[in-house]
Parts: structure tokens; C-alpha cells; sequence
């Protein structure tokens, strides 16, 4: 009896720190985050989009987006801004890597697109105001 009786007690204590352990700690993590255009952002564009968005990339000539700067990626293209700092779902920089435009402007174009975890990172950015962090 004494035996049943502990593990009755000790189960709700189990359970609330099992649920604060899986539901809280991913939450808090990811709208705490700063994501960090220099750290973060930056690396992906260098690796997945520079080899075209710069003078002389086919991105750049067909668009006038060069990425090599900041200041580059929020001038946008000859058509205008890309990114609407705190609007993500606005921002044509996202509806271009998340496949929400016409498929013959996907980006990046005619490759691999990029993982979900590096489309998160842009997307938080855009919605954490787009700062040159
Ligand atoms: C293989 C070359 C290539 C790569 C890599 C590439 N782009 Fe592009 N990008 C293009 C071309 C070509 C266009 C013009 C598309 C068109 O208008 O037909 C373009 C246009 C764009 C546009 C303007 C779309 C519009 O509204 O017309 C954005 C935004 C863009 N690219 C973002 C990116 C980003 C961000 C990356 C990296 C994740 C990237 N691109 C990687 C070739 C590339």
C-alpha cells in the first residue's frame, strides 16, 4: 500500500514537468531567438543565391537583385523592395524560397530548394524587422 500510495503522489509532479519539459522549452526557444542577418541569414545567401545575384549572375541581370550587401537585399529589384521588415507573408523574398510565386521564379532557380529549417531563418528574420544584425 505504502508503494501505491507514493507513486499516486508523485505522478501529477512527473507529469506537469514532463509537459513544461516538451510543450515550453521549443516555444520559448524559437520567438525568443534573435535571428541575426550577419550570422545567420547571411551564410545561406552566400552559399545558395550569390553565385547569381551579383553582377554578371544570371539573378542579377535578369532581376537587378544583387545580394552581395544588406543594403543590396532590401533594395529589392528593379520592380522594388522584396522584403516588408515584420511582414513576413507580404515579403516576396519569402514567397520566392518558400514556393508560394509561379514555379519559374522559385529560388533558389532551377536548384535545390533550401531546407526548411534555413527558409525558418529567413522568415524569423523578415518578422524580427529585418535588421542588419
Ligand atoms: C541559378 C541562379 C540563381 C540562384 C542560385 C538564385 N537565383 Fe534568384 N533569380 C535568378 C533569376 C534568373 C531570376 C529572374 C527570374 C525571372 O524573373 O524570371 C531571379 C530572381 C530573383 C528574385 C526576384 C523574383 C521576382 O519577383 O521576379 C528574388 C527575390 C530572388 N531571385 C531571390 C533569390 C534568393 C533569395 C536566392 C537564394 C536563396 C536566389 N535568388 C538564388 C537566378 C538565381
Amino acid at each position: 500500500m505504502r508503494t501505491l500510495h507514493h507513486v499516486h503522489a508523485a505522478f501529477p509532479t512527473f507529469a506537469i514537468l514532463a509537459f513544461l519539459a516538451i510543450a515550453m522549452l521549443p516555444a520559448k526557444a524559437v520567438a525568443q531567438d534573435t535571428v541575426s542577418f550577419g550570422e545567420d541569414v547571411f551564410p545561406v545567401i552566400e552559399l545558395r543565391c550569390l553565385e547569381c545575384h551579383q553582377p554578371s549572375g544570371t539573378g542579377y541581370e535578369a532581376s537587378g537583385l544583387d545580394l552581395r550587401t544588406y543594403g543590396g537585399l532590401m533594395k529589392g529589384t528593379k520592380h522594388g523592395s522584396i522584403v516588408t521588415p515584420g511582414n513576413a507573408f507580404e515579403s516576396n523574398l519569402i514567397a520566392v524560397i518558400d514556393q508560394r510565386t509561379d514555379p519559374t521564379i522559385w529560388m533558389p532557380h532551377q536548384r535545390r530548394r533550401l531546407s526548411k529549417c534555413e527558409r525558418l531563418l529567413f522568415r524569423f528574420w523578415v518578422s524580427q524587422g529585418a535588421k542588419n544584425n
